[in-house]
């Protein structure tokens, strides 16, 4: 038993070579509302972010103003992505002491950071490749985001949501043969569950394959699948991934919608660009699923995926990756009853996946 509670996945920071741009895209294509900011104007002289948010999803996109810096190097090395996932705790200090504790590397000790809306205690340590784990105690604290933040509310940035509510699960990309010692990370350091997993035999194109694990915290609110590659006759997404981070690191991350259809047409109007799902996927969707609320033909003309497990169903799709290196990208994911990870359309989105690597010379 955890002396703390995880409450929910409190924010993704991600640190990128143009945060005001960045924040632009997530805005306008996601529709993400700017809440809160740091940069030269609060007298944050290293670094700038912005928070967005969307119903329980925030993000902080950070910029470093001095190319040489930690975060510099992080952007230099790994491109665009995602540095930090943060859990939202009920004691921050608990929380860390009993991760270190039990091996996991310091990265900040918890600090007590306030200004005039409260107080916040906040702690972080490493977890896979250079990406780092916050936990982020804020029941004192009642500004918009978190001591050391501005207020941001310029009212000709207003973005339209999209019906993002949440994140779902956020994905961990490992190098191969390492896979099993983060799940035991896992296990060890926070005392998770092995939820779901996946082998090599379970998805296979012709040309490559992945193993999966999906670790769960204990009232399983937090899942992370942890990945790796497997020997395929060509190159696997995750080794691609792998290649061009250059290290392990947050390869998705999943947000729910209560309306698949509808968020996925504003995403796309929006300009949010997804992967294509072959036509052929469809012909036999009605006898593999049965009876769906949703139309199927409606389903075909966006491209979403629906599988089931004894639980009920789930839709889902997958934008492409949202930089230049193939890398991070994002599921946007309905469930209706079932828990499951879509492995009934592992075959079909692997195919669309290669088919995209094979455009950038990489299978
Ligand atoms: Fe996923």
């Amino acid at each position: 038993m955890n002396s703390y509670k995880i409450t929910g996945f409190d924010h993704c920071e991600m640190y990128v070579s143009n945060a005001k741009q960045a924040a632009h895209y997530y805005r306008t294509t996601f529709g993400f509302q700017p809440i809160a900011y740091r940069g030269l104007e609060t007298d944050s002289r290293d670094k700038v972010s912005y928070v967005l948010k969307q119903n329980k999803i925030r993000y902080v996109i950070t910029s470093p103003l001095d190319g040489s810096s930690l975060i510099g190097e992080h952007i230099k090395k790994h491109g665009d992505g995602i540095k930090d996932v943060s859990f939202t705790v009920n004691n921050a200090e608990s929380a860390w002491k009993e991760t270190t504790s039990r091996g996991a590397l310091n990265i900040q000790e918890p600090t007590l950071v306030e200004d005039e809306n409260g107080e916040a205690v906040v702690a972080t340590i490493q977890t896979f490749g250079d990406t780092t784990h916050t936990f982020v105690e804020r029941n004192n604290y009642h500004g918009a985001f978190l001591p050391g933040y501005e207020m941001y509310d310029p009212k000709e940035l207003v973005a339209e949501p999209t019906g993002l509510v949440h994140i779902d699960h956020i994905v961990g990309n490992q190098p191969d043969g390492e896979m099993q010692t983060v799940c035991q990370f896992y296990e060890k350091v926070f005392g998770w569950h092995r939820f779901w997993t996946v082998d090599d035999k379970d998805i296979n194109t012709d040309y490559s394959s992945l193993r999966s694990i999906v670790m769960a915290n204990d009232n399983e609110i937090i899942k992370m699948p942890i990945n790796e590659p497997a020997d395929g006759l060509k190159k696997s997404q995750i080794q691609e991934f792998i290649d061009f981070y250059k290290n392990a690191g947050v390869q998705h991350i999943a947000m729910s919608t209560k309306d698949i259809i509808r968020t996925v047409r504003k995403l796309k109007s929006n300009g949010v660009e997804f992967l294509p799902t072959p036509e052929t996927y469809y012909d036999s969707l009605s006898q593999r699923i049965g009876n769906i609320y949703e139309d199927i033909n409606t389903l075909k003309e966006l491209g979403i995926l629906v599988d089931k497990d004894e639980n009920g169903y789930m839709l889902q799709i997958f934008t492409k990756p949202v930089q230049d290196r193939p890398t991070l990208f994002y599921e946007i994911i309905q469930r209706k009853g079932s828990q499951s990870f879509g492995k009934g359309n592992f075959k079909a989105l692997f195919e669309s996946i290669e088919r995209e690597q094979k455009l950038r010379g990489n299978l």
